[in-house]
């Protein structure tokens, strides 16, 4: 196997690896969350341990809360290729997309087109859906029904200048296939929309550079990306101050509150630099075998490597296998390792199965709802859902196709 990132060398790096009680566990439901890298662990204590007090005061612990938390706007900035006023952290993905439609609702006018997909989870759906009772007209991006793909001659038929923001994932939590964002971008931008990304199924393959994806929303999930619970979102600044404060009326400008009424979580936010630490230290892990210009595109291009190499006998074992239904490509190339199938008998059903291999899968539709309810699949019957990062090892995958063999 051709494995750019050495598994010992990566787990090292994740003290949940070295517990007792995890031992022998192989987790590939990391699209529900990831293991936490010992750098975000590391910031974490740091903050409670020596500066857990209000910071933005002018004394000296509370300085020294404020340049740890400046730091996380700072790193998180650099590793996706925009400045750090572009970065926002609020609770979760969902409430900063709840956030955001509430900050839309009064930016938008009455008979302005929205477009959503029918493929993204419903933090990036719903809450744009609502929007119709201020009478925004909202258009359906829809996939196909029988490989779930969403195709980009559809989305032109949907396009026009009624239309003023394009809501889309990156990769759905359910289908894994990665979409042509930038080329959607392009497209949405030449009739002057703003384009809203959910890349929480993507960031933790490795965070983009945003700005080649062109876009002007880009969210994801710091828990699912080695972190702590937080939502990050990368604002187009412009576009930031351009939408209604949702905070208390005097933090109008002061721009990390403008989006985050729930107020900010210091100790995570400093926490989550340490994202970015790890993402350096993959690229080091790497070494000079991987490309990129720098190491946060050194470390994208080795995990996907990684991935790819890994996922490719996992998508062997599925295609040649009977009685079972893969949802999304079979090229690893094409999709993020995050595979669903559909049974026979309900998913949830089977992954209590597959758990007594000590292997940990899901089962279930993962707040995929619509795209499950579109591809024929009774969302109460659920898929089974198989998804798994970089640090995974080729043995554990060689278990999940041996527990997958024994239970289907
Ligand atoms: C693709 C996708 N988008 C959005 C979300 C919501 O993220 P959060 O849990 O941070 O609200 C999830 C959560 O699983 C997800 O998988």
């Amino acid at each position: 196997m051709n494995l750019p990132l050495d598994p010992a060398r990566i787990r090292a790096e994740f003290p949940s690896f070295r517990q007792a009680d995890l031992q022998g566990f192989a987790h590939f439901e990391n699209a529900g969350g990831s293991f936490t890298a010992a750098p975000v662990l590391n910031r974490m204590r740091d903050f409670y341990w020596n500066h857990k007090v209000q910071p933005y005061e002018h004394f000296g612990p509370g300085r020294a809360a404020t340049k740890a938390m400046e730091e996380s706007y700072r790193r998180m900035a650099q590793a996706m290729n925009v400045a750090a006023d572009w970065i926002h952290f609020g609770p979760s993905t969902s409430a900063n997309t709840y956030t955001l439609a509430h900050a839309f609702a009064n930016w938008l006018r009455p008979a302005d087109a929205i477009i959503v997909t029918n493929q993204d989870h419903e933090a990036n759906s719903g809450v744009w859906r609502k929007l119709s009772s201020r009478g925004i007209e909202i258009r359906e991006w829809q996939v196909d029904k029988q490989t779930g793909h969403l195709d980009l001659n559809a989305l032109d038929k949907l396009l026009d200048s009624k239309v003023r923001l394009v809501c889309m994932p990156h990769v759905s939590n359910i289908v894994g296939e990665i979409n042509p964002v930038a080329d959607a971008v392009k497209k949405a931008k030449a009739f002057g929309a703003v384009t809203i990304v959910d890349g929480v199924s993507y960031a933790p393959h490795g965070l983009p550079d945003l700005l080649q994806l062109g876009c002007d929303i880009y969210l994801f999930s710091a828990y699912k990306v080695y972190g702590p619970h937080q939502g990050v979102m990368a604002v187009r600044p412009s576009l930031a101050s351009e939408l209604p404060n949702q905070s208390h009326f005097f933090n109008e400008t002061v721009r990390e509150k403008r989006l985050n009424p729930a107020g900010p979580d210091h100790a995570q936010i400093a926490a989550a630099a340490g994202i970015v630490d790890y993402l350096e230290k993959v690229a080091d892990i790497a070494g000079i075998g991987v490309q990129g210009a720098g190491p946060f595109r050194i470390a994208h291009n080795a995990m996907r490597v990684q991935e790819q190499t890994l996922l490719a006998p996992l998508l062997d074992y599925l295609r040649n296998k009977n009685g079972i239904r893969l949802l999304g490509p079979d090229d690893p190339v094409k999709r993020a390792p995050t595979v669903s199938i559909v049974l026979d008998r309900p998913a949830a059903h089977v992954a209590g199965m597959i758990s007594r291999h000590n292997v940990g899968v899901g089962g279930g539709h993962f707040y995929g709802w619509r795209v499950l309810e579109a591809m024929g699949v009774n969302p109460l019957h659920g898929v089974l859902r198989m998804s798994f990062v970089h640090y995974t090892t080729p043995e554990e995958v060689t278990r999940l196709i041996a527990a997958l063999d024994a239970e289907l």
